[in-house]
Order: C-alpha cells, then structure tokens, then sequence
C-alpha cells in the first residue's frame, strides 16, 4: 500500500464501502420511496471502472472493500467483479472483501462468494415473520432471505444479520430474533434508523432508540459488553445464554463518527466523505481521463482531506431527512 488516507482529523480511511448499483428488488419502506426512480444505467460505471477504482484505493492504503448497492447481487456480472477483486486477497493487499446485500440472491452465490475468497457477508433482515417482512420489504419473500442464508451457513460463510430498529415492530421480536441468529451461529445487529432520502413517511415516528431496545433485551438475556469489533460502527455485546454476540450501531444516541475509518463511493463513481453530509468528489471523470491513475489519485486525495467530521443527523427534525439521497444511492 501506497501513502496513507489520513483526514484533517487524524483518522485513517482503511474502509471503502462500493456501491455497484442503487437499484434492489426490494423496497424496503425506511430505505426507498415507494416511487423510487433510479439513476439511468447509462450513468453507472462498468465493471471494469469500479475494479479500478477500488484498486485505487487499495493502492492508497485500503484494507476492507465492502461492496454494497442498492442490492449488489442484482447487478449483472457481480460475480467476475468479484472475482477479479479477490486477486488483492490472494496479493495479501487486501485483508476483508465483503458485501451487505439482502440475501435474496445469496442462494445463487453463495458458493461463488467464497470460493472468491468472501468470508463473511452482512444480511439484512427485520423479521422472521413472512407476512411482516412482506409488508416491510413491499412485496419481498421471507423464504428465500431463508435459502440464502441456508446457501450461506453450507458454504461455509460468516453472517452477520442486521435488522434496523423500528418501533412497535423490533421490540415485538427482538428475542426470537436473537434464538434465531445465535441458534445457527451468526452475529446480529441492531441499527437506528437514519433519515436519509424521502421515503414518504416521518422517521420520527420509527425511530427505536436502542438503549430502550437494549432494556427489553435484557430482560430476557445476560449481556456482557466486549470489545469485539469487526470494522464497522457496531459495539458488541456477548449473550451469556447463547454465546453468541448482539451488535448495537447507534448514529442518533451515540455518534460514533470520530472513530470513522470510511468513505463510500456511489455507483455513479462520486466519492462521499460522510453518510450523513453533503462532501463529496467526482472520481468519474479522473477515471476516464486519459492521465493514468494520477488524476484519479489526486481526487481521491482532495476527497479525504474534505472529509467532514461527522454526520448531524437528528431524530427530532419534524421528519425531514438530513440529506436528499436515500440508503439505496449510497449502501449504508
Ligand atoms: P462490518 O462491521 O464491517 O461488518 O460492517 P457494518 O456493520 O459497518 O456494515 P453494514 O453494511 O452491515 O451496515 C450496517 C448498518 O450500519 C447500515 O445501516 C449502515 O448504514 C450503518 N453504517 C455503517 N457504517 C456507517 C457509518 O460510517 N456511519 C453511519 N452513520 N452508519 C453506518
Ligand atoms: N437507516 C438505517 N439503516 C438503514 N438501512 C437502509 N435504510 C436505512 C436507514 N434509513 C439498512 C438496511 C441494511 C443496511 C445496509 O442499511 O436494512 O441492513
Ligand atoms: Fe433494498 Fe436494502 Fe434498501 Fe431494503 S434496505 S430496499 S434491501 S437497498
């Protein structure tokens, strides 16, 4: 790895989060709107543009590449981005390559993902309740989430599931959520719902705080905090019960932004310092420039050093999202 990814405050980017499309075949309700327009795919960087722009950063001192989308498993060809990227794995440049995804197409490829060298892959799912996840997702089918992480378990993938705190519907749940996740050996974290886009709807009314949800957790299960962490936000907790851990990422009651490691690129090839903030570089016109990697290094290099230092998001706001885009145009 080349020179360091240091921002003005002191922190070292090490973490890319690639979204290779905003498009999903689902629509979950705090994600999208349900009249959700997406960017025209003329617009999105090819395959071959997003593996040299993630090999950018990887040459400038990245070490988890998370891809994300939208739903990355919907992208045509995902699988050869894959696993053309595995070769920094086997380089020993890369030490994580990953993907959130919402497990709807992980029974397709789950085999590929770890022959390619993916260890782990974060699933989202707010409800073992096929009626419900319906409802939530706007037409989604809870048994194949099921087969996917069936696939998974089988080929010999880590999974993390993430269900976003959502009240009058987590708190209902949270312990069969728990029996199932520890059950087959997997992590399982709560997120806060973030206001990010127009969905229609005021978050305020959803939002969970998770100290609220950790309370109703314990009344059942024995937490021990731990000092676990697997890269990202999550603070962990192990369930004495179980054995297994409970993840709490919280942007609305504890920020957690000055331990930021992150960017996050969209499919359109645009660099966005904060989730939560406007900051952002173009890296689509650097990438297609005729200069070689210079270009496309010097803009990346601009982008850290306008990094923001943190998200303002706030639950109060009358519902109004913190910023225009939605989740699906950044990937979390
Ligand atoms: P690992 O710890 O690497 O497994 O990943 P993660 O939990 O950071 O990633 P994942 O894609 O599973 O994201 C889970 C949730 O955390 C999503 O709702 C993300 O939007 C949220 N999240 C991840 N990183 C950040 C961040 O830097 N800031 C904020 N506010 N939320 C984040
Ligand atoms: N706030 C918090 N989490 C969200 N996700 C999607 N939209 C939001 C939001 N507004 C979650 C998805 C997925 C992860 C990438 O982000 O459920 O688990
Ligand atoms: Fe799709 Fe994920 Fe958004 Fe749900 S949260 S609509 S699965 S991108």
């Amino acid at each position: 790895g080349g020179c360091a990814l240091i921002d003005t405050f002191g922190r070292r980017v090490s973490y890319l989060r690639l979204s290779v499309t905003d498009r999903c075949d689902l629509r979950c309700v705090y994600c999208m709107a349900e009249d959700m327009v997406f960017v025209p795919r003329a617009e999105l960087l090819s395959l071959e543009e997003l593996d040299r722009l993630a090999s950018a950063f990887i040459t400038l001192g990245v070490t988890t590449l998370r891809l994300t989308g939208g739903e990355p498993l919907v992208r045509r060809g995902i699988m050869d981005l894959v696993a053309g990227l595995s070769r920094h794995l086997r380089a020993g440049r890369l030490r994580d390559l990953t993907l959130t995804t919402n497990g709807t197409q992980l029974a397709r490829h789950a085999d590929d993902l770890a022959r390619a060298g993916v260890r782990r892959v974060n699933v989202s799912l707010d409800t073992l309740d096929p009626v419900r996840y319906r409802v939530l997702t706007r037409g989604g089918a809870l048994g194949t989430v099921m087969e996917g992480l069936r696939a998974a378990a089988e080929a010999g993938l880590r999974v993390k599931l993430n269900a976003v705190a959502l009240r009058g519907i987590t708190e209902g749940e949270v312990h069969d959520l728990i029996a199932f996740a520890h059950r087959q050996g997997m992590d399982l974290t709560f997120i806060e719902t973030m206001p990010l886009g127009d969905v229609g709807v005021d978050r305020t009314d959803q939002y969970l705080p998770l100290d609220r949800l950790r309370r109703e957790i314990e009344t059942r299960w024995s937490l021990a905090d731990t000092a676990d962490r697997t890269g990202g936000p999550a603070r962990y907790a192990r369930v004495a019960e179980t054995g297994g851990r409970i993840g709490f990422i919280t942007p609305l009651s504890h920020s957690f932004c000055e331990g930021c490691n992150r960017v996050r690129v969209s499919a359109t090839g645009v660099l966005y310092t904060c989730l939560g903030q406007e900051e952002r570089v173009d890296l689509r016109a650097p990438l297609r420039g005729s200069e070689g990697d210079a270009a496309l290094h010097a803009a990346i290099a601009a982008g850290i050093l306008a990094k923001p230092r943190g998200h303002d998001f706030r639950i109060d706001a009358g519902g109004r999202p913190a910023v225009a885009r939605p989740m699906s145009a950044l990937g979390g």
